[in-house]
C-alpha cells in the first residue's frame, strides 16, 4: 500500500503489520483521510473565547474568536463574573464555528487541548469544564496547556526556531522573560513584580479618558496610547523608567502608573478641567509613557541578553528573541528591542499580531 511518508512528503512503501499501525494514529472516516493528528485547541484563560483546530505539522485547519473587549471597555476593566457568562454564551458557538471552518467533527479529533493556568479561575473553568465534557461524551485524549508556554511556542508555527531560544512575553496579563529550552522546559529570568504592561497602559489611558476621544473610543488602552503618542512630544514630559538599578531580569510597571497618574492630577489642575475630560496635553503624557515603557522593557530585556551570552545559554551561531503578546504589537516599544537585538547580535521575532494576542490557535 502507497501512504504518504509524513517527514519526507513522499509516497513510500511499509510493510503490512506496518501500515496498519501507521494507519490507526489517523482518523480514518469513510470518505476522508487526514494525514495528521488533529488537535482541537480550546482558550478561555481571560477575556477571548477561542479555538483552532490545528494538525501535527502545525497547519491551521480552522478557527473561531469571540472578544469581549468591548464590553470590558465600558465597565473599564475585565469583571470576572461577566467575563465568565460571556465565555458561557459563546464556547458551544466558538467551538462549533472552528470545527466547521475546518470541515472536522469532533469524531475525527485526536485530542482535545485546552488552558488550564494560568488566568482567571472563572475563566479557566468555562473552557475546562466544556471540554471535559467533549472528551468524555467523543473519548478523546485530553491535554492540559499552560497558557505562557503556548504564548513561548506560538513562533514555531510561523518561523523555523531551534532551542534554546529567549522569550519576552507583554500583555495586559503577563509580564516575563524566559530562556526556552524544550518544549516544556522554561528558565525563567524575570517577571513583573506587581502589574503587566498592558494593564498598566489600560489604567493610564482610563485616566487620561482616552476612550472619550474621538480617535480612540473603539481601542484597547495600548493601543490608544501608541495612536495618541504619534501626536504627542514624549519630551514634554519625564518619567524615570523603574528599577534601574536592580541586578536582576524583573519588571515593576506600578511605581510609574502612580507617578504618572499624580502628574495627570496636576495638569488638571493647571488646566482648570475636571476629572473625565481630555487635558489639553493628554498626547504628550501619551508619549512619555510610551517611551518610559519601552526603554524600561528593553534595558531590562538587554539585561537578560547579556545574562544568556555570558553564560552560553543561547545558540551561538543565532541567537533569537521571541516577543508576544498584546503589547509587543506596539511598534515604538518594538523598535526599542531591536535597538537592543542590534547592539547584541540578536535576531528579534514577533508572530503576527493575530498570533501574538490570545487565540485557539497557540493552544492547539
Ligand atoms: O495578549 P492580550 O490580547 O491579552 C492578555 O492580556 O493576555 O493583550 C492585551 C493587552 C491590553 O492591555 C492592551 O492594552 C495591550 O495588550 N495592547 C497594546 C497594544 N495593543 C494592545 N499595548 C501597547 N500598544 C499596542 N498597540
Ligand atoms: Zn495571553
Amino acid at each position: 500500500m502507497l501512504i504518504l511518508n509524513k517527514t519526507t512528503g513522499v509516497f513510500s512503501n511499509l510493510s503490512k503489520g506496518k501500515n496498519y499501525e501507521f494507519l490507526r494514529s489517523f482518523n480514518i472516516q469513510p470518505g476522508k483521510l487526514f494525514l495528521h493528528k488533529l488537535v482541537l485547541g480550546i482558550e478561555t484563560s481571560c477575556d477571548d473565547t477561542a479555538a483552532a483546530v490545528v494538525d501535527e505539522t502545525g497547519n491551521v485547519l480552522g478557527e473561531a474568536i469571540h472578544s469581549q473587549t468591548e464590553v470590558h471597555l465600558k465597565t473599564g476593566g475585565i469583571i470576572p463574573p461577566v467575563a465568565q457568562q460571556l465565555h458561557r454564551e459563546n464556547i458551544q458557538r466558538i467551538v462549533q464555528e472552528a470545527l466547521s471552518a475546518s470541515k472536522v467533527s469532533p469524531s475525527e479529533l485526536s485530542a482535545v487541548a485546552t488552558t488550564v493556568k494560568p488566568g482567571l479561575a472563572l475563566s479557566l473553568g468555562v473552557g475546562l469544564f466544556f471540554s471535559l465534557q467533549l472528551v468524555d461524551q467523543f473519548k478523546k485524549p485530553f491535554i492540559p496547556i499552560h497558557h505562557m508556554e503556548a504564548h513561548a511556542l506560538t513562533i514555531r508555527l510561523t518561523n523555523k526556531v531551534e532551542f534554546p531560544f529567549l522569550v519576552l512575553l507583554i500583555s495586559g496579563g503577563h509580564c516575563l522573560l524566559a530562556l526556552v529550552r524544550g518544549v516544556s522546559d522554561f528558565l525563567l529570568l524575570g517577571k513583573s513584580l506587581d502589574i503587566a504592561p498592558g494593564d498598566m497602559l489600560d489604567k493610564v489611558a482610563r485616566r487620561l479618558s482616552l476612550i472619550k476621544h474621538p480617535e480612540c473610543s473603539t481601542m484597547s488602552g495600548g493601543k490608544a496610547i501608541e495612536h495618541l503618542s504619534k501626536q504627542g512630544n514624549k519630551l514634554h514630559f519625564d518619567f524615570k523608567p523603574p528599577m534601574q538599578r536592580a541586578k536582576n531580569c524583573d519588571f515593576s510597571f506600578s511605581g510609574l502608573q502612580h507617578v504618572i497618574d499624580k502628574t495627570i492630577m496636576q495638569k488638571e489642575k493647571e488646566e482648570g478641567i475636571e476629572k473625565g475630560q481630555i487635558l489639553s496635553s493628554a498626547a504628550d503624557i501619551a508619549a512619555a509613557v510610551q517611551h518610559t515603557v519601552a526603554c524600561h522593557i528593553a534595558k531590562r530585556t538587554h539585561r537578560a541578553i547579556l545574562f544568556c551570552k555570558q553564560r552560553d545559554l543561547l545558540c551561538q551561531s543565532n541567537a533569537v528573541l521571541v516577543v508576544s503578546g498584546g503589547v509587543a504589537s506596539n511598534l515604538y516599544i518594538r523598535k526599542a528591542l531591536e535597538v537592543v537585538t542590534n547592539a547584541t547580535q540578536c535576531t528579534l521575532l514577533c508572530p503576527p499580531p493575530r498570533l501574538c494576542t490570545d487565540n485557539g490557535i497557540m493552544i492547539a
